[in-house]
């Protein structure tokens, strides 16, 4: 008997396995690596094995029955990543333009069901012409059929999605179901309609790439959590991303050896400027508390007044969600709001804690903000964090200013462990506005008012910018010199490792959409 490889090799070069050989060539050309490779790129050498290699299309019409390729444009299968068991799919671009078959969906379908049921992640390497056009309805069935699973899949393991090609029509939604998106850089694109309709509905003129690239998808929409410059960084950040997950949401995340030292860190004694308008990077804050190299930032460059992403604290994993006073003075506005929440969500679904790092003024006012919904959509970061009963830490850095502080991790909405450096300022508003309304009156009838304002301003910072009024009523838990920070978040996050905490008991809950 001949050794799969050489079966498989004999079939690529009668054209038909993928697509053959001048197709692989072209996708080459592209820059693109073929399914084959990509798959054999993200797993361990020697793990995959192959689901349905064999599979062709049953389509009869338009001459189809003479054009069968084996596999019908779809590797699926499973293996290791690192040593951890996962599932893929990854679409062959040189069969159909990898476009979606009744069969293809099958396959998607089969390898979804069995991630399911031994609770292992889903990754989907996604390079498609959308819905097989000679299959009609059946291909569009199946897409459905493959939406279905990722909505009851989610939330029970994680799924990724790599966007390695074109991503259009329908095909759009089962990535945007997914937890997690990347975009390769110039060779991928995502959107609904592509430039020709949207020339004939709305006379605009844009091209693939402005209307649904790498770059337009992570700064604009935010449909896209990561992006890469290859191939190949594509394979390796959804390696990168896998290492911070459980496998399921009944599993935890396995810890990275960590021997305790010295865990104080001087570094972060300096960061907070003087001055309470002056900005500072969060990210100095979070490379401070964090093992060294461990911060993996997700939505780097949508919404960049909140910071997210996922870290390691002695070696376990935790998720960050922190405000960003170089951007807007990390105000919370519609945007970042939206992106705290999902990935507040994604931590929640699959026992990652959450460090909530606080420097926000408050929501962000104006007419832009309110009549786009800002109340409904800063709600939704109140309710993930509300909602969340993973062990969920707070350190507030400076300012935590009204409704903000609350939405913030506050004890109130079940935070396990509050700390605020010296330097936190926890009030209704800044000093300065609070003034000006209280001591309208007296400011007013002074000689000089404008000395009475900053008369008036230095005794509510006296009262109020500070964090002791809200550790004496124990909203606080301590006040922490910074270089102690990292020390007390080990030691807080060891603790709460055992959490169990109940929720009541529903259906689920309705998160203002
Ligand atoms: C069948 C397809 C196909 C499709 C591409 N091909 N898309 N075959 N169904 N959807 C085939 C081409 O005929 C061609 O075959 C090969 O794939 C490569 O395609 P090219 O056009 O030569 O490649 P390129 O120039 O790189 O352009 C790629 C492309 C373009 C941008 C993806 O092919 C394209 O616009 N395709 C149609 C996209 C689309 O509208 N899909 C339907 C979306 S609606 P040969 O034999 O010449 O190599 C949808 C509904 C889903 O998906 C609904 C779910 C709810």
């Amino acid at each position: 008997m001949k050794p799969k490889m050489d079966i498989l090799r004999e079939k690529i070069e009668e054209g038909k396995l993928g697509g053959g050989l001048k197709r692989i060539e072209a996708q080459h050309k592209k820059g693109k690596l073929t399914a084959r490779e990509r798959v054999e790129l993200l797993m361990d050498p020697g793990s995959f094995e192959e689901i349905g290699a064999l599979v062709t299309h049953r389509t009869k019409e338009f001459g189809m029955e003479d054009q069968k390729f084996y596999g019908d444009g779809v590797i699926t299968g499973y293996g290791t990543v690192n040593g951890r068991l996962v599932y893929v799919f990854a679409q062959d671009f040189t069969v159909f333009g990898g476009s979606l078959s009744e069969t293809h969906a099958e396959k998607i379908c089969r390898i979804m069901d069995m991630a399911m049921k031994a609770g292992a992640p889903m990754i989907g390497l996604n390079d498609s012409g959308g819905a097989r056009i000679q299959e009609g309805v059946r291909s569009l069935g199946g897409y459905a059929d493959i939406f279905y699973r990722n909505v009851q899949t989610s939330g029970v393991i994680p799924q990724i999605s790599a966007i390695m090609g074109p991503c259009a029509g329908g095909a759009v939604y089962s990535p945007a179901m997914t937890d997690f998106t990347i975009m390769v850089e110039n060779t991928s694109y995502m959107f609904v309609t592509g430039p020709n309709v949207v020339k004939t509905v709305t006379n605009e003129e844009v091209s693939s790439e402005e209307l649904g690239g790498a770059s337009t998808h992570s700064t604009k929409s935010g449909v896209t959590h990561l992006t890469a410059l290859n191939d190949m960084d594509c394979i390796n950040q959804v390696k990168k991303l896998l290492s911070y997950m459980p496998q399921n949401c009944e599993d935890v995340v396995v810890k990275y050896p960590y021997t305790l030292g010295d865990e104080t860190r001087e570094v972060l004694e300096n960061i907070v400027p003087a001055s309470a308008n002056q900005p500072y990077d969060i990210r100095s804050v979070i490379e401070g508390i964090c093992d060294t190299d461990s911060f993996f930032e997700i939505h780097k460059y949508y919404a960049d007044n909140i910071v997210v992403g996922f870290a390691r604290i002695a070696g376990r994993s935790i998720g960050i969600v922190a405000n960003q006073p170089m951007s807007l003075a990390g105000v919370l506005d519609i945007e970042s709001s939206k992106k705290g929440a999902r990935f507040t969500r994604f931590c929640d679904c699959f026992n990652i804690p959450l460090l909530v790092l606080v420097d926000v003024p408050g929501f962000l006012p104006g007419t832009d903000q309110e009549w786009n919904g800002i109340i409904t959509n800063g709600a939704k970061l109140l309710y993930a964090l509300s909602e969340a009963t993973v062990p969920r830490c707070t350190v507030i850095t400076r300012k935590a200013y009204g409704g903000a502080y609350d939405v913030m991790n506050s004890k109130h909405i079940g935070a396990d462990m509050n700390y605020a450096w010296p330097t936190a300022e926890i009030a209704v508003m800044g000093a300065k506005g609070a003034s000006e309304i209280i001591f309208k009156n007296e400011i007013a009838a002074a000689e000089d008012p404008a000395k009475k304002l900053l008369e008036k301003e230095a005794e509510f910072a006296e009262l109020f910018a500070n964090p002791y009024t809200a550790a004496e009523r124990g909203f606080i838990d301590e006040v922490i010199e910074p270089k102690e920070t990292r020390k007390k978040l080990i030691k807080a996050f060891a603790m709460l490792e055992n959490k169990v905490a109940k929720r009541p008991r529903k259906k689920h809950g309705n998160i203002p959409l």
